[in-house]
């Protein structure tokens, strides 16, 4: 059975999605930059290892990163095939993300490329976009732009607030990234020249994009 590490950094509501889907796959551990992070208890309740990689303790990105790369491995027992980035705060080093290319995933609260980075549902209202989501997808070391695995759409109603925005889109990364995850596990979909190949693209979509019913 494949494994994988969750890195979080907050609330850890996608960490719960993820764990809650009875992925075909072990979590072997569910680590945090922060110590405080609401995320480790929930994981902890469950029974399942925790640890902490308190970034104020390192002198630079470098020193931190090491130090991470070396917990999942510990934690691992090894190499860790997955590395699911679920809310985790931190850019990562170059270094550390050829440590871990190809096994390296995050979910990001827009339809990537647009709106890479923070605030993005303050950033769709602002545009006027008419659709909304999140992107599962590959970290490579240009921030929030690799290759993509699943997208989930939502629309953009008229007089949404950020709050409704940002419920809306969570809602759907629930469910996206534990699809994305699902796929990565069960070896349905790969990475072939900076894309990511699912195994049934060719009879449908569905695999890779969410949209909404109606
Ligand atoms: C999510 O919106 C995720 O897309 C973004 O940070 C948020 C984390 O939420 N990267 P949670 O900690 O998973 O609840």
């Amino acid at each position: 059975m494949k494994s994988y590490v969750i890195l979080i950094s907050g609330r850890g509501s996608n960490m719960q999605a993820l764990l809650d889907a009875q992925l075909p796959g072990a979590c072997v551990a569910v680590i945090s930059n922060r110590p405080e992070a609401a995320g480790l208890a929930w994981a902890a309740a469950r029974g399942l290892p925790t640890a902490v990689v308190d970034h104020k303790r390192y002198a630079s990105r470098e020193s931190f990163d090491a130090a991470l790369a070396e917990e999942i491995e510990r934690q691992a027992g090894g190499r860790a095939d997955f590395v699911f980035l679920a809310g985790f705060m931190r850019i990562l080093t170059a270094g550390f993300v050829e440590r871990f290319a190809g096994r390296l995933v995050n979910i990001h609260p827009s339809l990537l490329p647009a709106f890479p980075g923070l605030h993005t549902h303050e950033t769709a209202l602002r545009t006027g976009v008419r659709v909304h989501g999140c992107t599962v997808h590959f970290v490579t070391a240009t921030l929030d732009c690799g290759p993509i695995i699943v997208q989930a759409v939502v629309p953009v109603l008229p007089g949404d607030t950020v709050q409704e925005l940002a419920a809306r889109v969570l809602e759907q990364e629930h469910l996206a990234y534990p699809q994305a995850a699902r796929g990565l596990l069960a070896g349905r979909c790969r990475l072939e020249d900076g894309r990511v190949l699912w195994r049934d693209d060719t009879t449908s979509p569905a695999a890779a994009l969410r949209v909404p019913a109606g």
